[in-house]
């Protein structure tokens, strides 16, 4: 999301904060992870940033690429747009109300709904902004504030994506234990490739909800073989052997198929993927969003090449181990 021009206002700023979160990725085990199986989860190199500004006019605006409002405080959550809500929330609740006013503006380049995060980098980026008006906030506090604010447009979030872009780096989680950040820098790159096509993340769960109540014996099978892979997977991390990651992204891919989130356009950017790098998978809810594939330095430009002869929009990435950031 790019800010669009904003009209001037006849507001004063009084304190000015900006801070900037990445994206992210799931590397392993979605869709599993619902019932209970960990995931890996990784933070990738391309950001949001958000600005948040005190003003003196008791309105609480918010401008991005996805939508624009400005509104006086203490409005009902459900009347704001949804996209904008998690912003309006924040302001709302942290100092656009009592006299002042607060003005936030979202700048992305991270790809909106497609798995990759957006949403909640932005929503990590605004927290750690506007808590940043009154003074440091620890990222403990930022991580509640934008879990809160993200709960506003997704209610069932567990929380693990906002964590990854809050802390970078990689890790795994699962819903008893939460988010654990992995110590391994393992040098992996990746393609990412996107489909562009939005998904709804609640429409795939819900079919694959289905699948698994007609299929329970199958479907516990495959969350044996998950664990199995994410087991591998933590060991080859530990020394980055992407080959070996590469297999296990294959064998990710067949459950993933086996389940139903993969259509033809995903296979098809799947097979690219598989034919060009160390293995390759979808990442996040499928039906629509990204694929990823796992290469290296040497190897990237060819993997590259080869998504956008077949027409596809893919770029490089790498794992961020940043996380949030003040300034920028
Ligand atoms: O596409 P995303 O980033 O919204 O990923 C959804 C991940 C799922 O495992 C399919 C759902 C979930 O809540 O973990």
């Amino acid at each position: 999301m790019r800010p669009r021009s904003s009209k001037a206002t006849a507001s004063n700023i009084h304190a000015k904060s900006r801070a900037s979160a990445p994206g992210k990725i799931i590397l392993f085990g979605e869709h599993f992870v619902v019932y209970g199986v960990e995931a890996i989860l990784c933070a990738i190199d391309r950001r949001a940033t958000v600005t948040a500004e005190q003003t003196d006019d008791n309105m609480i605006s918010i401008e991005s690429d996805i939508g624009r409002m400005s509104s006086e405080p203490g409005r009902h959550i459900s009347d704001v747009t949804p996209e904008l809500r998690p912003f309006y929330h924040m302001a709302d609740v942290r100092g656009g109300g009592g006299g002042g006013g607060m003005r936030i503006t979202i700048e992305s380049e991270i790809p909106v709904g497609v798995g990759l995060g957006s949403s909640s980098a932005c929503c990590v980026a605004g927290a750690a902004a506007v808590l940043g008006l009154s003074g440091s906030a620890g990222r403990e506090d930022i991580l509640r504030l934008a879990v809160e604010a993200e709960r506003t447009i997704f209610e069932n979030t567990s929380g693990a994506d906002c964590a990854v872009c809050t802390y970078g780096g990689i890790g795994r989680y699962d819903k008893t234990s939460g988010l654990a950040r992995l110590d391994s820098d393992t040098g992996i790159d990746l393609v990412i490739a996107d489909s562009q096509t939005m998904h709804s993340t609640d429409a795939v769960v819900e079919r694959v909800r289905g699948f698994r109540e007609n299929n329970m014996g199958d479907f516990a099978r495959m969350c044996g073989e998950e664990s199995g892979i994410i087991d591998a997977v933590l060991g080859m991390l530990k020394v980055g052997d992407a080959c070996g990651l590469g297999k296990m992204a294959a064998r990710n891919q067949k459950l993933l198929q086996r389940i139903g989130v993969s259509n033809d356009t995903l296979d098809k950017m799947v097979r690219i993927g598989q034919d060009s790098s160390f293995g390759a998978k979808i990442t996040g809810a499928g039906d629509g969003g990204c694929v990823i594939a796992i290469t290296d330095e040497q190897g990237r430009e060819e993997v590259m090449e080869r998504f956008r002869r077949d027409g596809y929009e893919c770029f490089a990435a790498r794992i961020d181990c940043t996380g949030l950031s003040y300034g920028g």
